[in-house]
This record gives C-alpha cells, sequence and structure tokens, in this order.
C-alpha cells in the first residue's frame, strides 16, 4: 500500500514536471538569451535515431546549424533528409565513436568545413540489458562505446571548439544509473567511491583504472563478487565514469582564457521510448531530449561540471 502510494506521487511528480518542461519548451528565448546565431555550429553524435535524433532537430528549430553525425551512412543521410525536408540547416557526416580513424577523419572535415564547433553533445550510446536482466556479455563493447568512444571524440573535438565570448559547450548525455551516490545502484567499495568523488584525488588513471579492473574481473568470471553496481552493471558504470570524465575537465575546460572557456556538464534524460529501452520508459524522446538542448543554449556557463535531468541540478 505504501509502495503503491510512493509510486503514484512518484508518478505524479514526474508527470507535473513533464507538463511545466513542456511549457518552458514553448517559450520563446528573448534577443538578450539568444547568443546564438545561424553559424553556430552544434555537433551531436548518435543522431540517426532515438534522443540523439530529437536534440539534432530541437537545437535546428532554434535557428543553429546542426551536424547530424551517425556510424551507419544511409541512416544518418536518411535521418538528415526528414530534417532538411523541414525546412532544418542540417548537415550530415559519418561518426564512429568506436573508430579512430573515423573520429580523426571527422574532425579534419569539421575543421575544414566549418572551421570548428561550437557545441558538442555525446549522445551516441549502448545498452544491452532490459527489464531485471543484467548480463555483461558485452561489457567491454558497452565501456568502450559509452565511456572511451565519448572520451575519444571529446578529446578530438576540444582543440576545435571556436573560441567565444559566450563559450563553448560539451553536453554529455549521461545517466542516473552512473550516479556514485545513488541510493540502490552504487559501487561498494566506500574507498573508491570517495576517490572517484573528491576532484582532488580525481585522475583518468583512476577512472580508467577502475573500469579495467571490472573488465578483468567480468573475463575471469569474478565481477558478482566485485562490489559493482547491481543494476545494468556495465552499463551504469560506463556511465560513471563519463560523469567522472566530466567532472576532471571540469576545472581544466573552465580555467582556460576568456573567448576560450569551454563548459561541459552532463544531463540523464529520464528513462525515454526508444529502441535502448525496447520503447518502454515514461518519457518521449522529444521531453528525453529537453535537458540536453536546454544545457546547450543557456547563456551562462555556471552549468559545468553539473549534472541536470529535467532542467534541474542533479548529484553525482
Ligand atoms: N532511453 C533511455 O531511457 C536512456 C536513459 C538514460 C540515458 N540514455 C542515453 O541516451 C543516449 C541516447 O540513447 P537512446 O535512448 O536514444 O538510444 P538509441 O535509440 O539506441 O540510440 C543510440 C544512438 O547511439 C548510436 N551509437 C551507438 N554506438 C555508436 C557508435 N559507436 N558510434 C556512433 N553512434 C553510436 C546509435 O547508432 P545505431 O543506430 O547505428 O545503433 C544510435 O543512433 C545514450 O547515450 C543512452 O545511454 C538513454
Amino acid at each position: 500500500m505504501n509502495i503503491m502510494n510512493k509510486k503514484e506521487r512518484a508518478k505524479e511528480r514526474r508527470e507535473k514536471r513533464s507538463q511545466e518542461i513542456s511549457h518552458l519548451r514553448t517559450i520563446p528565448y528573448s534577443d538578450y538569451q539568444r547568443w546564438w546565431s545561424s553559424t553556430t555550429t552544434a555537433v551531436v553524435t548518435g543522431a540517426n535515431r532515438g534522443i540523439g535524433f530529437e536534440i539534432a532537430r530541437q537545437l535546428a528549430s532554434h535557428g543553429l546549424t546542426v551536424v547530424l553525425t551517425s556510424r551507419d551512412t544511409n541512416a544518418g543521410e536518411e535521418a538528415a533528409n526528414v530534417l532538411q525536408e523541414g525546412g532544418l540547416n542540417v548537415v550530415f557526416h559519418q561518426l564512429d565513436i568506436v573508430d579512430p580513424l573515423s573520429v580523426n577523419s571527422f574532425a579534419g572535415w569539421i575543421q575544414e568545413t566549418f572551421g570548428g564547433l561550437d557545441i558538442l553533445v555525446n549522445n551516441a550510446g549502448i545498452n544491452f540489458n532490459f527489464g531485471a536482466d543484467n548480463s555483461v556479455e558485452f561489457a567491454e563493447k558497452v565501456i568502450e562505446t559509452n565511456y572511451y568512444g565519448t572520451k575519444r571524440v571529446i578529446k578530438a573535438m576540444i582543440p576545435l571548439m571556436r573560441p567565444s565570448a559566450f563559450g563553448a559547450r560539451i553536453i554529455n548525455v549521461s545517466s542516473r544509473l552512473g550516479r556514485l551516490n545513488g541510493r540502490r545502484n552504487r559501487i561498494g567499495n566506500i574507498e573508491l567511491r570517495q576517490q572517484l568523488e573528491d576532484v582532488d584525488s580525481l585522475s583518468e588513471e583512476l577512472i580508467d583504472g577502475t573500469m579495467n579492473t571490472f573488465i578483468k574481473q567480468v573475463k575471469d568470471g569474478t565481477w558478482e563478487s566485485g562490489g559493482w553496481p547491481q543494476v545494468f552493471t556495465d552499463y551504469s558504470l560506463s556511465k560513471l565514469a563519463v560523469n567522472a570524465y566530466t567532472r576532471l575537465l571540469t576545472r581544466f575546460l573552465l580555467d582556460r582564457p576568456d573567448c576560450e572557456k569551454i563548459c561541459i556538464s552532463c544531463c540523464c534524460p529520464g528513462w525515454v521510448k526508444t529502441a535502448m529501452t525496447a520503447w518502454a520508459g515514461h518519457t518521449s524522446p522529444e521531453d528525453g531530449a529537453d535537458t540536453a538542448v536546454w544545457l546547450a543554449l543557456l547563456p551562462d556557463l555556471s552549468v559545468g561540471g553539473k549534472f541536470f535531468a529535467e532542467r534541474r541540478e542533479i548529484n553525482f
């Protein structure tokens, strides 16, 4: 009974916030808020479908130039065509985030074609579990894509981010499942959790090392007693790594001289009806894309290093 009430209350809160957000989306940005122009260039990864496609559509609807990227050329061209036919300024380019050659060639093309970029939305991601499943059969692939692939794209794009008085932006589409201090889904080892939480002890070696330890345990069959997150373990860890990497980069990116600052943040789109959830979930792709688009267009850089869902800050 109590649990039912809790669930119902959560549902009510969710629906209320969803209505508020739908309303917020209808309010046009004022001239004062619109720091961007039609030459402001946003790159979205994994944008041929799902949340990425919606992020591309919404950003282009706000008048930006959007580079819709996809690992599959046919799927990407088809998706870009749909948006172009709707009158939006969308250009397609192939980008497979796990393929260094593809990332390099994309970097060369963006530099040559646009002289750089202003916004990067790292949306591409994979997950192989549904419902109560928790298989780690594809753990290496999940971490390689969601964490190392995202990191590869960030590293390749940072030098290409155009200097601007408004700052450039990187938004990582992450997940609440990757929270360090999630109540029901977190790393059991308190010391490791604290090291990952404390920005002074956080390092790329620590994040990579944590992923390597997990993968090694998957390979030798000991991961179940490793104290890892209990829900969608491989996916949760991959997003935990993305979140930690976001926090690690923040200081360095915001410490850059004025006009060269890059604001990096991450967001959870909610549980969204896309292929990733087998169209389960209670959020539409439109609503799921909303926070990433809102972060990309915010006029100030105060969101750097923070984690958001439904346009509100949440804990890492
Ligand atoms: N749906 C949810 O409830 C939910 C919740 C929290 C977070 N997220 C995150 O939201 C993001 C988008 O998910 P979604 O729900 O829209 O899933 P989706 O419909 O499965 O879309 C995922 C996208 O990522 C692309 N992708 C996968 N591997 C790639 C690679 N190596 N290089 C480039 N693109 C690649 C996919 O391309 P293909 O079409 O070629 O496979 C697809 O375009 C993901 O990062 C996901 O983890 C989703």
